[in-house]
């Protein structure tokens, strides 16, 4: 019988059985580049398979990621192939695999945070994990997605380019601007692999990915933006067609608008779609009409401190903050109790305390306001939050905002 006490790392040998669980329990058909051998970005010594015989019934794993968060980058568990046989639900098997990976991140003092995509809300919270970022998820109609006229779009270039022309630039340029977006993770060759392999099977009926670059007069390459096109036209022979927008990144807000004069400019395009757009995306303020906007945000990544006092001391604070929490952490206990924090915008320390608390509140809100996308006041008026000291609640959610909304524009 497959008893969770038995979840251990799987091993070469036994990963094409691991993915076809996996596909099967996501309802995909075993497939792609990877079902016979894992991908480079996989780490099979981070992952856990339960067997019942021969057969793989539940399977977890986790990515070593580096995550933005305000004021700092830091190492981030990225929790994946979480599933469990339709066979084996409900016995506990998934609160087993929480337990292992957290205890484990915990014990050996690895990353102070872990992070994932959810496939349903209902299942992360009671593990606390919370939203920390929000995509906007917003379409439009193309004839009315226009740029306002003063829009300022620089004098640089947009180029329609081959990716092998279009990695080492538009990654150089990621790896500039992730550090100051909060929920943006490294990506090192392993990871530009992944994210433009371009499997048919995953084009949704779209085509191929293009690559575009913005590029300065002097050469330089500033923006980078990727899209699927979704040829269509109406009964009456209209043009119908549908612009899928992957990333859209620039260093400079000029390079920024003309990557989105270019793609709201394609031809045959009625519909705009950005499935992982920014939540507030400064599209929206160079739009002529801020109502072609029409976005339906849903959470993004979910975030769990693991360690508190490593995760807190971690990032940094636009305002001055020294208050004590009271943490409640059911799941974690290591976590359970009162943390110091002190922490500005150059430095942090978060320590155990004795002290009275200022604030109490439990794991999942500490998780959800870290990424600084959250305010600690809103979690306080959805009653989850309980301020001791008079004033606390304004204090702290001045201290954990950050300018940059959390952004991952990558799953995982
Ligand atoms: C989600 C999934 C991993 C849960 O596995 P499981 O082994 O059945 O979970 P557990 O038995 O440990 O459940 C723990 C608790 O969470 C609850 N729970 C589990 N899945 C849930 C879901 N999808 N929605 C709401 N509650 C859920 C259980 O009811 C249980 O609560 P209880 O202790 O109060 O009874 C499994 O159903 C699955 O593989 N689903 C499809 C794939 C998927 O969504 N994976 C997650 C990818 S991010």
């Amino acid at each position: 019988m497959a008893d969770p006490v038995h979840l251990r790392p799987v091993t070469t040998e036994e990963w094409p059985r691991f993915s076809a669980a996996m596909s099967h329990v996501f309802g995909q058909d075993p497939g792609g580049p990877h079902v016979d051998a894992p991908s480079p970005v996989a780490e099979l010594d981070r992952s856990l398979a339960l067997f019942d015989g021969d057969q793989v019934v539940a399977t977890a794993g986790i990515y070593s990621r580096e995550l933005s968060v305000p004021g700092a980058v830091v190492p981030a568990a990225g929790v994946t192939w979480v599933t469990v046989a339709p066979t084996h639900r409900r016995r506990g098997v998934l609160t087993a695999i929480m337990r292992r990976q957290l205890d484990e991140l915990h014990e050996q003092e690895r990353e102070p945070v872990a992070a994932l995509w959810a496939a349903e809300s209902s299942i992360y919270s009671r593990f606390g994990y919370a939203p920390g970022s929000w995509r906007g998820g917003w379409r439009g109609n193309a004839e009315r997605l226009r740029l306002r006229p003063d829009v300022d779009c620089g004098t640089g270039r947009v180029r329609l380019v081959e990716v092998a022309e279009f990695r080492p630039a538009a990654a150089a340029v990621h790896d500039q601007v992730r550090r100051s977006v909060p929920g943006d993770l490294a990506r090192d060759d392993r990871w530009w692999d992944r994210l433009l392999a371009d499997e048919p099977a995953q084009r949704g009926g779209g085509t191929a990915r293009r690559h575009v670059l913005h590029t300065e007069i002097d050469g330089t390459v500033t923006g980078f933006a990727t899209y699927r096109m979704r040829p269509g036209w109406t009964d009456g022979g209209e043009p119908d067609g549908t612009l899928d927008v992957g990333e859209v990144r620039a260093q400079t807000p000029a390079g920024y608008a003309a990557l989105w004069r270019y793609l709201l400019g394609i031809d045959l395009v009625r519909t705009v779609r950005a499935h992982l757009a920014p939540d507030d995306d400064p599209l929206r303020f160079l739009l002529a009409d801020p109502r072609a906007w029409h976005a339906r945000p849903s959470d993004a990544l979910w975030v769990r401190l693991v360690d508190v006092g490593r995760a807190l001391s971690a990032r940094r604070y636009p305002a001055r903050i020294d208050l004590v929490f009271e943490v409640r952490d059911r799941f974690c206990e290591w976590n359970d109790g009162r943390w110091h924090l002190w922490g500005h915008p150059a430095g942090a320390f978060c320590d155990r305390t004795d002290r009275d608390p200022d604030i109490v509140l439990g794991i999942e809100e500490l998780s959800a306001v870290y990424l600084g996308g959250v305010s600690l006041a809103t979690l306080q008026a959805a009653g989850r939050v309980t301020e001791i000291s008079p004033g606390a609640v304004t204090l702290a959610a001045t201290a954990f905002s950050w300018p940059v909304s959390p952004w991952c524009p990558e799953e995982f």
